[in-house]
């Protein structure tokens, strides 16, 4: 996930589209760069770290010095800002957060032609990359850095010439027709902007499965990944739809789909102002990762499948024979990690019939654990520097273990030090609390139970097709979901006055009544525990007094009949003693209704996934009432996003 600003008009573009950028930093911040057009030139620049880096780049004078704080070294004589970079008036610029490609100056955006007179800035996943790398490469050109992007500026520099020799007239008109050629031979999810040197006055964009929208001002026009960017500019905006090209001048903005027809954006007005904008109109950065999480599963799924149904990993430095011969599996992970490594021992065991264990890293050395050559250790961790994991990862080393990661943070600790990799495409996580990362790891981790069944040759490739479609329908039915949580946030008002708030589930639903308790006890500072429903009889109940809260997350009645009829027997038996129950089930399971006090439907889904959905309420929950309560939502006393302690 990127940022990405584009910008036309009579102004100079440059502070505009660092403005922008600072704007959609949370987008992902771990390099920058802009390209501006000049002089019928092109000047670029860009650096890697922060934007306050390529602020630096461009000159106290001018664009300030970037916050205090940074103290990030800039080497000013790596490609000095070039004169007259602050006089164009038609650029590009982009905040990267690196999925293809180490964070690096090489890799930062915008790319280049050949000729440096075309440049190009992606955000998304060009999925066949490769091959588009092996073509040019077949016709001389050489890459210049790591990324899927870079292929993108070349072909759109191929098409350029290829219209201009077949007598295409030049103008703005040249770039969007090249532009449609490129997106043509595109798969996979894609914001593309670029400029051409050769035409001053026009920039030009593309939408496949990634954000875009246009900002409409009086003789100038803007692009970008959210309206944040250009929200201090206008309120006027216009949506992309799929597959839309679209061409902005200062005067005009053109839209076509892929094959130039013309075609249509949804106009709108912004009714929220600039002081929102760094949350993207959210209230707080969890609300907004909330919302953000139909994208990030979708992201994670994408171009995991091969053409002949097997799954892909990222970085694989094991064999299929090392694979075949895990004889045991241990999960390692802490807090939020810990539960989707809960939830996917279910599927993993279920899947591959290899025993897996899940255990908190910080424990997991320290007991010993009978380790060896054939034991294959999963280490679970959005930001991939959690000491714990990191420090339970290098015991499993020592013994001789497999270790695979699965992590959110390209080119962090615990990927570069595993055997192999499979990095979630989550995006960004700013809020401390995690939610869009739980369920890119419990996706994560079902690819991997997948790979292992397909390696073992316990499950066909149509068998792991079927899944994965499943798991592809997951982010139309967040978006489903998503859309009905006014009742939930009602609910968060009323509950903000509790003393505690218990939570119960069985099987699946058992890690997701932990990780409902664990972000209401973090967020909310209330008493709030999990327990395997069937627990409740030896020891909790107790704990239940009249009004007492117990959110009970509900399997699907489609799924396995007597794990839907025991809990629902658990509903009775706290209702009984005075709770009240918020209930948590399966769209059209009205045989559970009676015993809800509040309840809140999920879309219907396989009884292994449906995690993915029973989680999302519970998050929600937990921010509302954190917020009812007054409290900093994303940034939770005592807490840190990154704990590098063990
Ligand atoms: C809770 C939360 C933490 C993290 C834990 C591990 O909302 O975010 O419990 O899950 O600190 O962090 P990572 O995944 O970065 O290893």
């Amino acid at each position: 996930m990127c940022g990405i600003v584009g910008y036309v008009g009579a102004r100079p573009a440059l502070g505009i589209v660092l403005d922008g950028l600072r704007r959609l930093e949370y987008r992902g911040y771990d390099s920058a760069g802009v390209a501006i057009v000049c002089d019928d030139e092109l000047r670029t620049e860009k650096r890697a770290g922060k934007l306050t880096n390529l602020e630096k780049a461009f000159g106290d004078e001018r664009f300030g010095t970037g916050t205090a704080e940074d103290t990030t070294t800039v080497d000013s004589t790596c490609c000095p800002a070039p004169v007259g970079i602050g006089d164009g008036t038609a650029g590009i610029g982009h905040t990267r957060w690196a999925t293809h490609g180490g964070p690096t100056d090489r890799n930062a955006h915008p790319h280049l032609s050949r000729d440096g007179r075309v440049a190009v800035i992606h955000n998304g996943i060009i999925e066949n990359f490769a091959k588009l790398v092996a073509e040019l490469e077949a016709d001389g050109v050489e890459f210049v850095s790591d990324t899927d992007t870079e292929c993108a500026a070349h072909l759109l520099a191929a098409a350029l010439a290829d219209l201009r020799a077949a007598g295409e007239p030049e103008g703005p008109r040249l770039l969007a027709a090249a532009m449609r050629r490129v997106c043509q031979r595109l798969e996979g999810a894609f914001t593309l902007l670029a400029v051409d040197a050769s035409i001053p006055d026009a920039v030009v964009g593309a939408r496949r499965n990634s954000p875009l929208v246009v900002g409409r001002g009086p003789g100038e026009h803007y692009l970008a990944s959210d309206v944040s960017a250009f929200i201090e500019h206008t309120r006027d905006a216009v949506e992309l739809g799929q597959d839309q090209v679209v061409l902005i001048t200062a005067d005009s903005i053109e839209i076509t789909d892929f094959d130039g027809a013309p075609a249509l954006g949804r106009d709108f007005h912004i009714d929220w102002d600039a002081s929102a904008a760094e949350k993207g109109g959210y209230d707080y950065f969890m609300l907004k990762e909330i919302a953000e999480q139909p994208q990030a599963v979708a992201d994670t799924l994408l171009g995991r499948l091969t053409e002949s149904g097997e799954i892909m990993l990222d970085e694989v430095r094991l064999t299929d024979q090392d694979l075949r011969d895990v004889d045991k599996i241990f999960i390692v992970a802490c807090g939020t990690a810990y539960h989707s490594g809960m939830i996917a021992k279910y599927a993993i065991e279920h899947w591959t019939r290899i025993p897996c264990e899940v255990e908190l890293a910080s424990e997991f050395r320290y007991r010993d654990p009978v380790l060896d050559r054939s034991t294959l250790v999963v280490a679970i961790s959005q930001s991939g520097e959690t000491m714990d994991t990191l420090m339970a990862l290098r015991h499993a080393k020592e013994q001789k273990a497999r270790v695979l990661a699965i992590c959110n943070t390209n080119g962090s600790t615990i990927p570069r030090e595993s055997d192999a990799v499979l990095y979630t495409h989550g995006g960004p996580e700013i809020a401390v609390a995690s939610t869009k990362a739980f369920l890119t790891m419990v996706v994560a981790c079902y690819l991997i139970g997948l790979h292992l069944a397909q390696v073992r040759g316990i499950k066909y490739a149509d068998e792991v097709e079927a899944v994965v479609s499943q798991l592809q329908g997951i982010p139309d039915k967040l978006r489903q979901l998503l859309a009905s949580m006014e009742p939930v946030r009602q609910l968060a008002r009323d509950l903000s006055t509790a003393n505690q708030v218990l939570f119960i589930g069985r099987h699946v639903g058992y890690p997701v009544a932990l990780e409902g308790a664990l972000k209401l006890k973090e967020l909310a500072y209330m008493h709030a525990e999990g327990f395997a429903a069937g627990e409740l009889k030896h020891g909790p109940i107790a704990l239940i007094d009249q009004g007492t809260p117990v959110v009970c997350v509900v399997p699907s009645p489609a799924g396995r009949g007597m794990l839907h009829d025991k809990i629902v027997s658990n509903i009775q038996e706290v209702r009984a003693r005075g709770a009240r129950t918020v209930v948590i089930a399966e769209e059209g399971d009205t045989a559970v209704a009676r015993y809800a006090d509040d309840l809140i439907y999920v879309p219907r889904t396989p009884t292994l996934l449906a995690p993915l959905l029973t989680t999302v309420p519970l998050q929600v929950l937990a921010c509302e009432i954190a917020a009812a309560r007054g409290h900093d939502v994303d940034q939770p006393r005592n807490l840190a996003k990154s704990v590098t302690v063990e």
